[in-house]
């Protein structure tokens, strides 16, 4: 990996190996098999990635669907070009389906509130595409069972008015990352049956989804006609326990670099970033790395994080501050390039790592990063249908 050749004239940059990603989705695609969709999930500027390269990436290895969480999500994506069949599920009272509508992108509809609503955007001939969602176990947003009858009845009768058609029904896991969780079983088997009453009552929502990665990955039975792929797609295993990225055939894209901006030799007995939380046992040299709490370096990451640097890992030393990172390094120099964390291919840090050193997951590290490091795309840009 040539850090230099990439960002070397900023502080901080995230490269993006959008290759990384259409590769990843290539391999999503060939695991789950023909007849099978598969929605690539870009929200949250695709997990950190940058929406456009993700998008751009996704539909490059296949992805016949992106998936977005909010309307304004949705219309960023058509901004950055996006054309194709794209799903978005999150929207607060009174919001804007009209324009979403318009921009040709399936809305979630996961009340009968807010299946009005959508009705009430789509006037002067147009259309909605709707997916319903309905709470199978997550207890976290669609149609919980005890609506199931009026929900699936008003959709019918405004399907049947020619304001929206139902293009999906579905439902999100709570549990999939664990396999073993009875919590799968139980809610597959509930997504069943809001199907079967969805049909019952007429409708013949087209797509019929629930697998995030790690039900794509690791249950079968719930692929469905469509699969939602996220952390997966970006080259991160949704449950590095189970399996690692090299395991699941996956590159992770996200390399995170910065330039030495400091570098000195400390005495025995110095005190290390604020609050003195490290004080050095030996003469120390340490190295300045320009990047904080405000680029998405979790402060948990304090007196337990490494980077890569002069080819080896460096602890990072004392608190967190808000730009700026501080790193023992014998051989540092100003100017040296330091990998915060990338695929791990040459010995640098992943992702996953700064997960465990943070007691967090591999998705808040990659999504979180950002703040004033520069985002650049490290491989020639995909091009569409490559
Ligand atoms: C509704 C929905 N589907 C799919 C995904 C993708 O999940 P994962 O990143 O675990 O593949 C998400 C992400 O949280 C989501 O909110």
């Amino acid at each position: 990996m040539n850090a230099k050749s990439v960002g070397s004239a900023h502080l901080a940059t995230i490269c993006v190996d959008e290759v990384a990603i259409a590769a990843n989705v290539r391999t999503l695609r060939s695991a789950v098999g023909s007849g099978v969709a598969m929605m690539s999930v870009v929200k949250a500027d695709g997990y950190g990635h940058g929406m456009g390269s993700a998008a751009r990436a996704a539909r490059a290895g296949g992805a016949e669907w992106l998936g977005v969480a909010t309307l304004d999500e949705a219309l960023e994506l058509r901004r950055t070009g996006d054309t194709g069949r794209a799903l978005c599920w999150l929207a607060e009272p009174g919001a804007d389906f009209g324009s979403v509508i318009a921009a040709g992108v399936d809305v979630t509809a996961s009340s009968t509130s807010q299946l009005r609503e959508i009705a009430d955007a789509c006037s002067g001939g147009v259309v909605g595409r709707v997916q319903l969602k309905v709470n199978t176990g997550l207890s976290r947003n669609g149609a919980p069972e005890a609506q199931w009858a009026e929900f699936f009845a008003l959709a019918k009768s405004l399907q049947d008015q020619g304001s929206i058609i139902v293009t999906g029904l579905w439902s999100h896991f709570a549990c999939a990352d664990e396999p073993d969780h009875p919590a799968n079983e139980q809610q597959e088997l509930v997504f069943r049956t809001a199907i079967s009453h969805a049909e019952a009552i007429g409708l013949e929502p087209e797509f019929k989804h629930i697998a995030n990665s790690a039900a794509t990955l690791w249950r079968p039975s719930a692929r469905f006609d469509l699969v939602r792929c996220g952390i997966s797609i970006y080259g991160l295993s949704p449950n590095p326990q189970i399996a690692s990225s090299r395991d699941l055939g996956l590159t992770p894209a996200m390399t995170v670099k910065a330039t030495v901006v400091n570098a000195m030799d400390l005495p025995k007995g110095a005190g290390v970033s604020y609050g003195h939380t490290f004080v050095t046992e030996h003469p120390t040299r340490v190295a300045l790395v320009p990047m904080g709490y405000a680029e998405g370096i979790p402060r948990h990451a304090s007196n337990q994080a490494q980077v890569w640097l002069n080819g080896q890992r460096a602890d990072l030393l004392g608190l967190v501050c808000m730009d700026q990172i501080v790193a023992a390094a014998p051989r540092a120099q100003i100017g040296d390039d330091v990998i915060v964390f990338g695929p791990g291919d040459h010995g640098e840090p992943t992702a996953d790592e700064w997960a465990a050193w943070c007691q967090t997951i591999n998705y808040e590290i990659v999504t979180r990063i950002g703040g004033r490091a520069k985002r650049v795309v490290m491989t020639p840009r995909v091009q569409e249908g490559s």
